[in-house]
């Protein structure tokens, strides 16, 4: 059987074959310990050190203001938990927005536990945060902003810009998570102006299981584990070096090629849009029209199930639900129910996303697959 079309690039990539070849030498000969000063540590380590060099090009930032981590999950919770507790003598405000991933949200709820406090900002109906009610939302007990660069559901690009700049003159640290916004749009650390930044490898053709901080350079942030001194004693541990080379070079990949990928993306992402609202009636975007990722596509169909249209199109067609049906009750994601999305729409969300990989002739298909199981399901 062929496997179904993947149309599901911002819930993981599959690997690029250049990052394979890369990953090679560490998986067989190259296996040493890169700490170890003897032959067998050379070539590891001098493979951190081109994939530091590598992401940082991508941020646009030092070397040394990278940290490799075990993912975005990793990331953003030693961005999180690592501000408060260096700076809890200072504050215990943080502010955040309803439609962050879980990898913050879960992470505050727990800071709450221990006395942090938290305004969690509402977004609008295209799923974006206002500056003005980030700016109202701070108090003198405030000590980190943590929003999103973009969003993994709907696409929209947060004004990380702006809020940094309002944070600056008030000395408040500001983290983004940018697990979807790397290797898709720029990600410009001195451009965002942000003190932190989450990368996540398996989001950008790299393996599962590694990912990135960007710590500015004077940012007051507590280590995450504690052991031996690797990664400048932020994070102790040995280093994944197999997986740290492949960030580098997906890093690399992604940068060289961000304009080409970008014009890729937007023609298979609009593509499949009006392939399907030609054949479908009852179709709604999702997120910002404009200011959104290039690869992503949130759909709502009217009156319909997202668990239905996937049995249905889920043998030929890969995607994300927006909301899960049991019985009579609807469970919609939370970035949908933050967007105060009409109920006869919100439980009929999809999202796709496509990839680097993407064809055109896959999506003429899943056009075709996408549609005909809408209009049955209509009737
Ligand atoms: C916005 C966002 N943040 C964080 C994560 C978590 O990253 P990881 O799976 O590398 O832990 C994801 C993954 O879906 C994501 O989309």
């Amino acid at each position: 059987m062929k496997p179904p079309i993947y149309l599901d690039y911002n819930a993981t990539t599959p690997l690029d074959s250049v990052v394979i070849e890369t990953m090679r030498p560490y998986i067989e000969e190259q296996f040493g310990n890169p700490s170890s000063s003897h032959w067998y540590g050379e070539k590891p380590a001098q493979a951190v050190d081109l994939a530091r060099k590598q992401v940082a090009t991508m941020l646009n930032c030092q070397p040394d203001e990278v940290v490799f981590t075990s993912g975005g999950t990793e990331s953003n919770n030693h961005a999180i938990i690592g501000t408060a507790t260096a700076l809890k003598d200072k504050g215990n405000h943080i502010i955040t927005t309803a439609i962050e991933h879980p990898a913050v949200l879960e992470v505050l709820k727990y800071l709450e536990g221990i006395d942090f406090k938290t305004t969690i900002l509402p977004v609008d109906g295209k799923g974006m945060v206002q500056v003005s009610e980030v700016e109202a939302a701070i108090r003198p007990e405030t000590i980190l902003i943590t929003i999103m660069h973009a969003n993994n559901e709907v696409g929209t690009i947060q004004p990380i810009t702006y809020i940094a700049e309002l944070a600056k003159n008030m000395e408040i640290v500001v983290h983004t998570d940018a697990a979807q916004s790397v290797g898709k749009i720029p990600t410009d650390v001195g451009e965002l102006g942000v003190d932190l930044l989450s990368v996540a490898g398996h989001k950008v053709y790299a393996p599962k299981g590694v990912g990135a901080l960007y710590v500015k350079s004077g940012t007051n942030l507590n280590k995450f584990y504690r052991g031996a001194g690797q990664e400048a004693g932020y994070r102790a541990g040995t280093e994944n070096v197999i997986g740290i080379a492949a960030l580098g070079k997906a890093s690399e990949l992604a940068h060289q090629n961000q304009q080409e990928n970008i014009e890729h993306l937007k023609s298979m992402r609009d593509r499949l849009h009006q392939g399907i609202a030609d054949k479908v009636q009852s179709v709604k975007l999702n997120g910002h029209p404009e200011i959104k990722l290039p690869n992503t596509l949130n759909l709502s169909f009217q009156n319909l199930e997202a668990d239905r249209i996937l049995d249905k199109i889920g043998d030929r067609v890969a995607a994300s639900a927006g909301a899960a049906c049991h019985s009579d009750t609807v469970t919609l994601s939370h970035v949908i129910e933050a967007m105060k999305i009409p109920v006869e729409w919100a439980k009929g969300t999809i999202r796709f996303s496509v990839g680097r990989m993407t064809t055109g002739s896959e999506i003429d298909q899943a056009i075709d697959v996408i549609s005909t199981a809408i209009n049955d399901l209509s009737q």
